[in-house]
């Protein structure tokens, strides 16, 4: 039988381990928020990401346009997460249309100095403004406390990304400190699993 992690487990449970990968990713390949399909990232959306990286808007907070190859390598990295940790980001479509809105959801990255796991969102300019993000990032705060059992999460952007900011907060993240990241000065935000489950209780 599978068994998952206990709420309390602690960063230690996110180690390989092939059996517990595999029952993640079964709940979490697929995920229906109020608006949005959340799926597993996978090659066939390459094109998809292809566009929303080509988008000088929505691209502007995200480190700057990307050409086809570093869209592949970028996909290629994500697909190898959920291989190897049995979550990731997710490709986000239009719950009512199947149309691609962007993506999101939640990862292991390098922060401050840290070995940290973050949420990230991220839509084309289309989509913004219909509460998309709050929704990932609301999935992506259960899916790091529910079924990984994490005992906190991270989230951060850069200084001048009010919208971020406040999506952060919406779902519960409170502002930690400024760190460098890519060179560039950002907000680092962090959301402890207690802290969740208290405000959930309220
Ligand atoms: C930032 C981003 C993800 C927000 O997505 P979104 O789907 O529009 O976000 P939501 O609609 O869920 O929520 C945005 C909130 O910020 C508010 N907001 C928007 N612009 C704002 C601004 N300039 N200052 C303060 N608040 C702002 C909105 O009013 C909304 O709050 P509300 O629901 O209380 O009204 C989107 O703009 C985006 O994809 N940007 C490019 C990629 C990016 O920056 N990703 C985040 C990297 S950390």
């Amino acid at each position: 039988m599978i068994r998952f992690p206990p709420s309390s487990t602690t960063r230690r449970s996110l180690e390989a381990n092939a059996e517990v990968d595999a029952a993640w990713a079964a709940v979490l390949g697929s995920v229906r928020t109020a608006q949005l399909l959340l799926q597993r990232i996978t090659l066939s959306d390459l094109p998809d990401i292809e566009r929303m990286h080509d988008d000088a808007q929505g691209m502007a907070t995200l480190g700057g346009l990307r050409s086809a190859a570093q869209s592949r390598r970028s996909i290629d990295a994500w697909i190898a997460h959920w291989d190897e940790h049995g979550f990731g980001l997710w490709i986000a479509r239009d719950a009512e249309t199947g149309a691609f809105a962007g993506r999101g959801g939640v990862q292991h990255t390098v922060v401050g100095g840290r070995a940290e796991v973050e949420i990230a969102y991220g839509f084309l300019p289309a989509f913004w403004g219909r509460g998309l993000a709050t929704e990932v990032a609301a999935a992506s705060v259960r899916a790091g406390f529910e079924t990984l059992g994490l005992a906190d999460l991270v989230c951060f952007t850069l200084a001048a990304n009010r919208a971020s900011q406040h999506v952060m907060q919406k779902v519960g993240f409170k502002f930690e400190r400024e760190v460098q990241h890519a060179s560039l000065p950002h907000l680092l935000y962090r959301l402890a699993a207690t802290e969740w489950r208290n405000a959930a209780r309220r």
